[in-house]
């Protein structure tokens, strides 16, 4: 029986999490939940799978969770100690109880906890971007010294893992991530300027966060997937491929050194994926749609538009330069993201953002989480004054 922390439960991927907990209760137990703000859905979470531990983001979150679980009548003994904040996070992700954590929570507030995690030998189901696109060099040094397992949940890593567990590592040519091109493949350049959140959040196959599907839709995701595959499965930017496949049945395929190529497909349901990191080594039943193989089915495989969506390349340059280059580059995303979504800056300012972002802070190479995220905190600052120059200018 795995016992289980898991950060960011009333996202995607927490809910998810939560969803293949429910279908076979006794493989897991739930030691603690941590979510955001949303308390609604945590106190139901709470009253199901009966946490010893819950937090939120906040004070506040924490008076308004108390309070509903007040309402719901359920008795003081039966409460789950209740805490907030990063400390909280890095707390319930280190407990000695725990023996897996899926960090799924949106942004940097999971970093910490992640890496506390890796420091305590723990299992990681991955799904949190920031955590190596961000601190991969500190992540993957705590994971190797401390004998932490990591295992990816998000799909084309998890493909990847799956088809690497195939062959010998050494005789890997490459790897080849697949992404649906989002709901703008087929957008003519020019027009890309005028596209509206709206528009941008119809994903065509996934349904996922906002920050998230955002970034699928200028590929600064797959360029974040690039980043952290070469953490992950210790790969140079060069042995790393994207091409798009907008049916995004075929999440991930290793080349072989003689030419053979191996690919992992399944349904677009992240249980599957979160289900083997769970499960790993072995594998079980999972509630998800399976292939029919004998429905007529077409699939692409294109090269992708780097001049289109010019945030795939500066991944790749961020990360040939090294350092906190992947850092700033995160943290300049997530506030362009916002920006955009507000309706403050057009989709393409995006790239701009970012770009002019990374060009404004010096490379360095930090040696702990703390000045990672000082770096972190600069380049957002950086960003939004870029963010509040244009936003007046359009206004103006
Ligand atoms: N969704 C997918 O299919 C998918 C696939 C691959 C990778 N990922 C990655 O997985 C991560 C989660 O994605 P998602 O789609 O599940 O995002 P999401 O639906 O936006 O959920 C984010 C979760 O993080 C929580 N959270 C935010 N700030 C927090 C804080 N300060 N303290 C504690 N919890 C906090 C949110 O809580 P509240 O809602 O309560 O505020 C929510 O539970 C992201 O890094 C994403 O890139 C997602």
């Amino acid at each position: 029986m795995r016992t289980l922390t898991v950060l960011g439960s009333t996202g995607s991927i927490g809910t998810n999490t939560l969803d293949v907990v429910r279908r076979s209760r006794h493989l897991y137990q739930v030691y603690a939940l941590a979510a955001g703000r949303n308390v609604d859905a945590l106190l139901s979470q709470i009253l199901e799978f009966r946490p010893k531990v819950a937090v939120v983001a906040t004070s506040d979150g924490l008076a308004r969770l108390s309070g509903r679980l007040a309402d719901a009548g359920l008795p003081r003994a039966d409460w789950p100690e209740l805490l907030s904040g990063e400390a909280a996070l890095v707390q319930i992700a280190a407990a000695a109880e725990v023996d897996t954590v899926i960090s799924a929570i949106v942004g940097v507030s999971g970093l910490a906890a992640t890496y506390e995690a890796a420091r305590r030998g723990k299992r990681i189901g991955l799904a949190n971007k920031e955590v190596l696109v961000s601190g991969g060099r500190l992540v993957m040094a705590a994971v190797r010294e401390y004998g932490a397992e990591l295992l990816p949940v998000d799909s084309e890593h998890n493909g990847a893992h799956q088809c690497l567990r195939a062959g010998n590592r050494a005789q890997v040519a490459r790897l080849i991530l697949t992404a649906s091109g989002g709901p703008f493949r087929n957008t003519p350049r020019e027009a890309l300027a005028f596209v509206t959140p709206d528009q941008a959040l119809n994903h065509p196959t996934w349904r996922m966060g906002n920050r998230i599907t955002i970034d699928s839709a200028t590929l600064m995701n797959k360029g974040f997937e690039v980043i952290e595959a070469c953490w992950l499965f210790d790969f140079t930017p060069s042995q790393v491929d994207v091409v798009i496949h907008p049916q995004s049945s075929v999440h991930a395929m290793i080349e072989y050194s003689d030419g053979s190529v191996l690919a992992q497909i399944s349904a677009t349901d992240m249980r599957m994926p979160i289900q083997y990191a769970l499960t790993y080594p072995e594998r079980c039943d999972a509630p998800v749609p399976k292939i029919d193989w004998t429905e007529a089915r077409k699939w692409e495989f294109l090269a992708p538009d780097y001049e289109k969506f010019p945030l795939l390349r500066l991944a790749y340059k961020c990360l040939e330069a090294g350092g906190a280059a992947t850092c700033t580059l995160n943290a300049a995303d997530e506030i362009a993201v916002e920006a955009f979504l507000e309706g403050r800056i057009g989709f393409t300012s995006i790239y701009e953002i970012v770009s002019e972002t990374l060009a404004g802070i010096p490379a360095r190479n930090p040696e702990s989480i703390s000045e990672l995220l000082a770096i972190d905190q600069e380049s957002r600052e950086k960003a939004r004054t870029l963010v509040a120059t244009r936003s007046g200018a359009v206004t103006a």
